[in-house]
C-alpha cells in the first residue's frame, strides 16, 4: 500500500521504517528539516536499537523516503498521524497543537477514499472532533484511531509484531462491522476503514495478532488506560518500597512473591527511582485533566497519587545519597550512573536519573554523570553538570556512587575492580539491579532502594 506518516519523531520514524519493512511504500513527512535530512540519510535523530539498519535498508529498497513537503502525501491512500502530544506548559493537559496542524496541512492532499489514521496519544473526544474536520473539508476521506503501544528500546519489534491491534472506526457502519456479519463487507466508512487497516497490518494479522475493533472513544481510552495501569503498577510497588523502608522489609522479595500470582504478574513491579519518559508521566497527567473536563475527575483521582508516589522516590533517593555522604553533599564527589529514563534509550524526557543528577548538583555536590547514550541530550538541557563517557573516570575519586538507569554496562560492573577507583566504596542502587551480596563482599557499603 502507499502510506504517508506525518510526524517523524520517535513514533513516526519507527512506524515509517517498519511499514516499509513490511513491504509498503512509505513517505515520512515532518516540518523539521534537520530531522528529515538525518532520516533521509538513514540516521535516526535518536537512539533506538536496530532502527538505523532498517532505515538504511528500506531507503535503499526505494520503498521509504522522507520529505518536508506535504504534497508527497498526494499519492498515498492511508495517512498516519504520529506527531507528539506533549504536556502543556504549566498545565496537566495535553497540547494538541501538532495534531491540529498535521491535520490542517494534510487536508489539501486527501482524496476520496483515503484513510487518515491517528496514532498519537490524545485526550478522549479528539478523534470525533477531527473526524468532523475531515468530513467538513469535503475531501471524501475518513478517520480511524489506531493507538500505538511501542516501548522505547523495543520500538521496531513492537511495531512489526504488536501484541494487539486496536482500531477505532467511524460511527457510520460500525455496528455491522462489530457484528462481524457477512454484511460487514457493506460499503460503509467503518467497513472501508477496517479493510484498509487490515491491509496495512496484513502480516501481523496473518500471525494471529488480536484485533480489537471499537469506536473512537474506546480506542483513545485504551491507550491512556494502558499507560495509567502501567504507571499505577510501578507506583504501587514503589509505595510498598516506602513501607518496606520503615519496617526493614525487602521490596524486591515482596515483588517476587506477589508476582508469582498470575493475576498480578512480576513484570512492571521493579521498585526504584520510578517511571519517566515521554509517555507515562504526561499521559497520566493529561488523563486526569481530561477526566476533570468531563466531570469525572474523581474516577482517576488516584492517578494524582500515582504521580506523587513516583516523584517522592526521587526525593527519597537524594536523601539516601546525602545520608550516605554523612549528611552533607557539598563538594562531595558523586558518580551518577545513568541519565536516560531507561536503558537502551537516549531519551531524557522526564527522566528520574537526570533529575537526581540535577538535584544533587543543586545541593552543591560535585556530580559527574555518565550514560552510554544520553550525555549529549543531557548536556544540552543541563550544561552545568559534568559528564563523561568513561564509567571509570566517573567513578574515580567518588565519595558515593548512585545507579539510576539500569544499563547492562552498569549492571555488569565488577565490584572488586571498581572498589579500587572510588574514594569511598558506597553505592546506592536506585534500580535494585545489582547483586547486593557481591557488592558487600567486595567491601562496598551497598544501599538498595526499599531494601534493608
Ligand atoms: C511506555 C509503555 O510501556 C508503552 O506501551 C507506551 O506505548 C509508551 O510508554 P516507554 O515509555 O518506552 O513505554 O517505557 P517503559 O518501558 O514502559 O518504562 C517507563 C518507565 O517506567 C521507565 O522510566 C522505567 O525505568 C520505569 N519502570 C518500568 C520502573 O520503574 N519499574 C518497572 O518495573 C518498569
Amino acid at each position: 500500500m502507499k502510506l504517508s506518516v506525518i510526524g517523524c519523531g520517535y513514533l513516526g520514524a519507527v512506524h515509517a521504517a517498519s511499514m516499509a519493512k513490511l513491504g509498503h511504500e512509505v513517505v515520512g513527512i515532518d516540518v523539521d528539516e534537520r530531522k528529515i535530512a538525518a532520516l533521509a540519510t538513514g540516521v535516526a535523530p535518536f537512539f533506538e536499537p536496530g532502527l538505523n539498519e532498517i532505515l538504511a535498508d528500506q531507503l535503499e529498497s526505494g520503498r521509504l523516503r522522507f520529505t518536508t513537503d506535504f504534497a508527497a502525501a498526494d499519492d498515498a491512500e492511508v495517512h498516519f498521524i504520529a506527531v507528539g502530544t506533549p504536556q502543556k506548559h504549566g498545565e496537566n493537559a495535553a497540547d494538541l497543537t501538532y495534531v491540529n496542524a498535521a491535520i490542517r496541512s494534510l487536508l489539501p492532499h486527501l482524496s476520496v477514499g483515503d484513510l487518515v489514521v491517528g496514532k498519537s496519544t490524545v485526550p478522549v473526544g479528539t478523534a470525533a472532533r477531527l473526524s468532523r474536520v475531515i468530513t467538513d473539508s469535503g475531501s471524501g476521506a475518513a478517520l480511524a484511531w489506531n493507538p500505538e503501544f511501542l516501548r522505547e528500546g523495543f520500538a521496531v519489534e513492537d511495531t512489526i509484531a504488536p501484541d494487539r491491534l486496536v482500531y477505532g472506526l467511524p460511527a457510520e457502519g460500525l455496528d455491522t462491522v462489530l457484528s462481524a456479519s457477512e454484511r460487514a463487507a457493506a460499503d460503509t466508512p467503518a467497513a472501508r476503514a477496517k479493510a484498509q487497516l487490515d491491509e496495512v497490518y496484513a502480516v501481523a494479522i496473518a500471525n494471529d495478532t488480536p484485533v480489537v475493533v471499537a469506536d473512537y472513544a474506546t480506542a483513545e481510552l485504551v491507550k491512556v488506560s494502558a499507560n495509567a495501569f502501567l504507571a499505577t503498577k510501578i507506583s504501587f510497588i514503589n509505595a510498598m518500597a516506602e513501607i518496606a523502608e520503615v519496617t526493614g522489609a525487602d521490596v524486591t522479595k515482596l515483588a517476587d512473591a506477589i508476582g508469582y500470582d498470575a493475576r498480578i504478574g512480576r513484570r512492571f513491579l521493579n521498585a526504584g527511582v520510578g517511571f519517566g519518559g515521554g509517555c507515562l508521566p504526561k499521559d497520566i497527567r493529561a488523563f486526569s485533566a481530561r477526566a476533570e473536563e468531563l466531570g469525572r475527575g474523581e474516577s482517576v483521582a488516584f492517578l494524582k497519587e500515582v504521580d506523587a508516589i513516583n516523584l517522592r522516590r526521587r526525593e527519597r533517593l537524594v536523601e539516601l545519597v546525602v545520608a550516605a555522604l554523612g549528611g552533607q553533599a557539598y563538594e562531595k564527589k558523586v558518580a551518577v550512573l545513568g541519565l536516560a529514563f531507561k536503558p537502551d534509550s537516549d531519551d531524557i524526557r522526564d527522566s528520574p536519573a537526570l533529575d537526581i543528577a540535577v538535584r544533587l548538583k543543586g545541593l552543591g555536590a560535585d556530580v559527574v554523570a555518565t550514560d552510554p547514550e544520553a550525555i549529549e541530550n543531557s548536556r544540552r538541557l543541563h550544561p552545568q553538570l559534568a559528564f563523561t563517557q568513561d564509567v571509570d573516570e566517573a567513578l574515580t575519586g567518588a565519595d558515593a556512587v548512585v545507579l539510576v538507569t539500569e544499563w547492562k554496562q552498569f549492571r555488569q560492573l565488577d565490584p572488586v575492580r571498581v572498589a579500587g577507583l572510588v574514594a569511598r566504596p558506597v553505592i546506592i542502587d536506585g534500580r535494585n539491579c545489582l547483586d547486593a551480596a557481591a557488592w558487600r563482599a567486595a567491601g562496598w557499603e551497598y544501599r538498595g532502594f526499599g531494601r534493608p
